[in-house]
């Protein structure tokens, strides 16, 4: 079972499964395990400074993410981590919102990958065989992001990434770092925003660490770290005292542009007065760019600071624009990461942990080895088609990647080294901690609990999600109070967390739990008696059912009433059912697992009895801003101004639905030249049907 000692195993089903021969249900469920894990990680990376896996293991878990979300469109969770970076402003400084927001990058690994980048970038350009598109392929460097705001040449604000929107504001402590110029030389724009790492070189570091030491003081684990721990001194002489770097190497707000390229943005930024990274090159193909990412590998353990990886990024600013962004991340820019690190060890236990959803997840208890500056002692195994495709079994020697900020994973066996009497490893077929049997249906890789609610793994999984950030959130209730209420065997369904004053006078007893304690508990959860439909909806931790499900269900039932009438067991299950597969985004298969939940009648009683104690505010519908928010949009024809795919992406932008082909549903055709037989289609159903310049007006875009 996890509980929150055992919280860094939360994302520990990275699945390897191809997500092509995945079902939704393994997709779903696997994204869900993602987004916790990554909102886990990046909480310990950017919020406390302290991450618990390599960036290679965090980067592989977001490659994951985005694999399966490219796959399965219609699953991507409305927290998931694709739409998000970073984590929100720490407390304690004041917030800035950037004027633009400040990005993360895609990453690739292979060389398939950054060839793909490049072709994808023509085809959306619609370049022609003889048009240049340059590159830039500079160093990746493993620092902090900030945003450095100048007005009049003077630096008057600087802020961290934050989430990408809002940052901390750092402006006192940066004012003490020599490396970031106060004026500017040069006459730079009014307004000019220049966004770059903050850094602190290994030399610094480990001088910083020697003195910590002597001194008693925190001991940070990498350079990162220790330029994130520097910056964020309550007092800003102590940030001035370390030796802290920064390498400008992007734009924000600029009031009169610098150059047409970033290659020549670079140079006037370091006219400015700002450092940039001497091994910044132009590159005009993939090969270029593969020859300089040897080469800057090649030159990384004498570079002085740590880097990990090469970001490319397409020359020409017009491009960049054009190309734009896709959730976080920009479609103009790739980061090249370097090779996870490795390390061998000894595999002591295969344990199975019990999901809420009942999944059987195998993970790999290890001896305690040290990769890439972090103890690992646990890693992932997947499902037992993995353990068995690498036979992987107790006692083995075993090779463990971390790549990334992701969770460990056993890469190999050493079979050599097996001992003779070592067995296969067996998976359960029965449930380890309810022993109900563990079904695996056919073409699935999971295996998973057949008890539901009955199974206590599951039901306190299922309590822990009950009350999560994106479920009830209840402040002083979280997974480990979970576990000790249920112990104490007073909470048992979500309703009774509500009924928890009236064990007032028992909790005075309990470790940890003062007056004031207790008092704030209680209060939290009264104050989360009044709460969103999509929130509730989401908090019943439904296979399948995601924050943006939830969101749709909640807008589809309006009140809990319609909810609890459409999925009775005397209702017309087959109509509610055929009404929610009408909605867009919404599949049969998590429409099979929505009914089936409410089809059990302990679960249907669980709800009710959550329905009597909470008062549910309906949801608000979203405002229409743009002509094309929420209509569906098929493309056809060849378009003269932009590839299809830079037209999706702008329809996209602007909150449509862009379908491949037509049919009742759809709003508008957009005809380019050609248009063949979608055009005629749409006229025989009446769809509107718009000429290019005609969209493009409807737009705004001309
Ligand atoms: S460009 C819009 N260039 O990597 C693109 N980022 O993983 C903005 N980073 O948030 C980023 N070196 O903190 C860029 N040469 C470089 C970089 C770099 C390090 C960091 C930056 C960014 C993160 C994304």
């Amino acid at each position: 079972m996890s509980g929150d000692h055992d919280k860094d195993l939360s994302g520990l089903r990275l699945g390897t499964a191809s997500p092509a021969t995945m079902t939704t249900d393994e997709a779903a469920a696997e994204l869900a395990s993602l987004a916790e894990a990554i909102a886990f990680h990046d909480q310990r990376y950017h919020g406390d400074d302290a991450p618990v896996v390599t960036d290679a293991d965090y980067d592989a878990l977001v490659a994951r993410n985005g694999e399966l979300e490219a796959v399965f469109p219609a699953l991507v969770r409305s927290d998931s981590p694709s739409l998000r970076v970073g984590t929100p402003a720490a407390d304690g400084f004041g917030k800035i919102r950037h004027a633009r927001p400040m990005l993360s990058l895609n990453n690739g690994f292979t060389d398939e990958d950054i060839i793909d980048f490049g072709t994808r970038i023509r085809r959306f350009l619609s370049l022609g065989e003889d048009d240049e598109l340059a590159f830039t392929a500079e160093p990746k460097i493993d620092g902090l992001s900030l945003s450095l705001r100048y007005e009049k040449g003077r630096l008057t604000q600087a802020a961290t990434r934050g989430d990408g929107t809002e940052g901390e504001d750092v402006t006192a402590n940066v004012r003490g770092v020599s490396a970031i110029p106060a004026t500017l030389a040069g006459s730079p724009p009014d307004i000019l925003e220049v966004r770059g790492e903050l850094y602190m070189d290994r030399r610094d570091f480990i001088a910083l660490n020697a003195a910590q030491k002597q001194a008693d003081g925190k001991i940070f684990a990498n350079p990162r770290n220790a330029a994130a721990g520097s910056l964020r001194q309550k007092d800003a002489s102590v940030t001035a005292s370390r030796n802290l770097q920064f390498f400008a190497y992007a734009l924000g707000e600029v009031s009169t542009p610098l150059a047409s390229t970033h290659a020549d943005s670079l140079a006037a930024l370091k006219s400015f007065g700002f450092s940039v990274n001497e091994l910044s090159t132009r590159c005009t193909d993939s090969d270029a760019l593969l020859a300089h990412y040897a080469k800057i590998g090649s030159q990384r353990a004498d570079l002085g600071y740590d880097i990990d990886g090469v970001v490319y990024k397409v020359d020409r600013h017009d491009y960049q624009e054009r190309l734009g962004q896709v959730a976080r991340a920009p479609r103009w820019a790739l980061a090249h990461k370097f090779p996870a690190e490795q390390a061998e060890t000894v595999l002591n236990a295969i344990d199975i942990q019990v999901g809420r959803t009942g999944a059987l997840t195998p993970v790999a208890r290890l001896a305690p080895v040290t990769v890439g500056g972090v103890v690992v002692s646990n890693a992932t195994l997947h499902n037992e088609d993995e353990i068995r495709r690498k036979d992987i079994r107790v006692g083995d020697r075993v090779v463990i990647q971390r790549a990334g900020d992701v969770i460990p994973q056993v890469v190999r066996v050493l079979t050599e080294m097996r001992q003779p009497d070592s067995a296969e490893f067996v998976f359960p077929d029965s449930c380890p901690e309810c022993h109900a049997p563990a079904i695996r249906p056919e073409g699935e890789a999971v295996r998973r609990c057949t008890n539901a609610l009955d199974c206590p793994a599951q039901r306190l999984e299922w309590l822990k999600h009950f009350v999560s950030r994106d479920a009830f959130d209840i402040e002083g209730l979280g997974a480990r109070q979970i576990d000790q209420f249920v112990t104490l065997g007073w909470v048992s369904r979500p309703a009774d967390i509500f009924r928890l004053a009236a064990r007032r006078d028992d909790m005075v007893g309990l470790d940890g739990y003062g007056d004031i304690s207790i008092n704030n508990l209680l209060a939290a959860i009264e104050a989360r008696r009044s709460i969103g439909f999509e929130r509730v909806i989401f908090a019943l931790g439904i296979r399948q059912i995601g924050q943006a499900t939830a969101r749709l269900l909640a807008l589809h039932y309006e009140t809990p009433d319609a909810l609890m009438a459409a999925t009775a067991p005397d209702a017309d299950q087959d109509t509610s059912a055929a009404e929610l597969v009408e909605i867009d985004q919404i599949g049969d298969s998590m429409v099979a697992d929505f009914m089936g939940f409410f089809t059990r009648e302990g679960n249907r009683d669980a709800v009710s009895d959550l329905f009597a104690q909470i008062s549910i505010i309906p949801p608000e519908r979203p405002a229409d801003d743009s002509p094309v928010s929420g209509k569906t949009i098929v493309f056809t024809g060849t378009l003269t101004g932009m590839s299809r795919a830079e037209a999706k992406a702008r329809a996209e932008g602007l909150g449509a639905k862009v379908s491949g082909s037509v049919s009742a549903k759809t709003n508008f055709l957009v005809a380019g030249a050609d248009a063949g037989s979608k055009a005629r289609k749409a006229a025989a159903l009446g769809v509107t049907v718009l000429s290019e310049e005609e969209w493009l007006t409807m737009i705004g875009g001309n």
